[in-house]
């Protein structure tokens, strides 16, 4: 009797809300097209490290809701030579494992694309990160349940800003992207947003404030990107002390952090993550890998992976400027 076909599914870098989503759907998916499904556990590391669980129906039972990542995931350095790329696909071969479902960034494709041309393992991305970073795809898994997230964090900060005529400085994930931060920042009415996407001016901002202050304006929200904090000295907290050196308002900066990438995934990263996973199981079972899945105005859709990883996201600026006619 022939071997069963057996896939596995891993998740890498940085967790997002809705991978357990993507795991089951894998898992069913290809266990209903006949093939059985190893887990690896932390990412690449499970793979250079032969750490494989079998996933059978009802062990991805209870996880479409849940935050985080059953299989678990790290950023693996091993995986990065050409020795390690070569011991993880022996290790799959030896398991049983002709094809693999990556969930994960931009890092997790490269390991995925080296995989699939050095190792000769088949693989498939499938868009894991809050950051909505990945230019090959309108959307990420995690995206909007991290946005959600910082619009309810934001919420509470506006009220304590507001009993005390402050201004709240907040920053938000994104690594070098500012989607998150535009999002989240037009859905709480914030006074001003910074995104890497836009050169940011630290004068026209105090400038918006005082002139806001002036007219009778007493609380403010400024949302700034990860992206613009990181490549300000002391980050969010000069921005706050800036703001009330010039204008006297008194300002607190916060830092939202990983708060970010937990919680139960929305509607929107469940259906994402279960409808991209299914798709990601169809290719593997067609024998086809090297590619990543992603969506376009709605559609589930496939690339190339070399080519995918060549692409450039662009942030579409005109909610920039809708943020701004909004704001004061
Ligand atoms: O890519 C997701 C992300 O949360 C980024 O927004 C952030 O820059 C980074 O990961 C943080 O990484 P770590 O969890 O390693 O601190």
């Amino acid at each position: 009797m022939a071997e069963k076909r057996t896939i596995g599914v891993l998740t890498s870098g940085g967790d997002a809300p809705g991978m357990n989503a993507a795991i089951r759907a894998v898992v069913r998916a290809a266990i209903k097209n006949g093939m059985g499904v190893k887990g690896v556990v932390r990412g690449y590391n499970g793979l250079i490290h032969n750490n494989f669980i079998d996933l059978a129906m009802r062990d991805v039972s209870d996880i479409i809701q849940r935050g985080g990542t059953m299989l678990g995931t790290a950023r693996c350095k091993e995986f990065s030579t050409e020795e390690g790329v070569l011991l993880a696909a022996e290790n799959c071969r030896k398991t049983g494992i002709e094809g693999l479902v990556v969930v994960g960034g931009d890092g997790s494709f490269r390991g995925a694309r080296d995989l699939t041309n050095l190792g000769h393992i088949n693989c498939v991305g499938i868009p894991g990160t809050i950051d909505n970073d990945i230019a090959c795809t309108e959307y990420t898994i995690g995206y909007n349940t991290a946005m959600n997230t910082a619009m309810e964090m934001v919420d509470k900060l506006r009220d304590t800003s507001q009993s005390h005529d402050r201004c709240s400085v907040v920053e938000v994930m994104g690594r070098r992207a500012g989607y998150i931060a535009l999002n989240a920042g037009i859905a709480v009415g914030a006074s001003y947003i910074a995104v890497p996407e836009r050169k940011f001016d630290m004068d026209e901002m105090l400038g918006k404030i005082q002139a806001a202050h002036s007219m009778g304006k007493q609380h403010f929200i400024i949302v700034v990107a990860e992206g613009v904090a990181m490549d300000i000295e002391g980050g969010c907290e000069t921005i706050a002390k800036r703001i009330e050196e010039v204008t006297g308002i008194e300002t607190r900066a916060t830092v939202l952090g990983h708060v970010q990438r937990g919680g139960n995934p929305t509607v929107i990263d469940r259906v994402a993550a279960t409808t991209m996973g299914h798709y990601a199981v169809q290719l593997l079972t067609q024998g086809i890998g090297s590619r990543v899945v992603g969506q376009q105005q709605g559609r589930v859709v496939d690339f190339d992976i070399n080519e995918a990883l060549q692409m450039k996201k662009k942030m579409d600026m005109s909610l920039y400027t809708v943020a701004d006619d909004v704001s004061f």
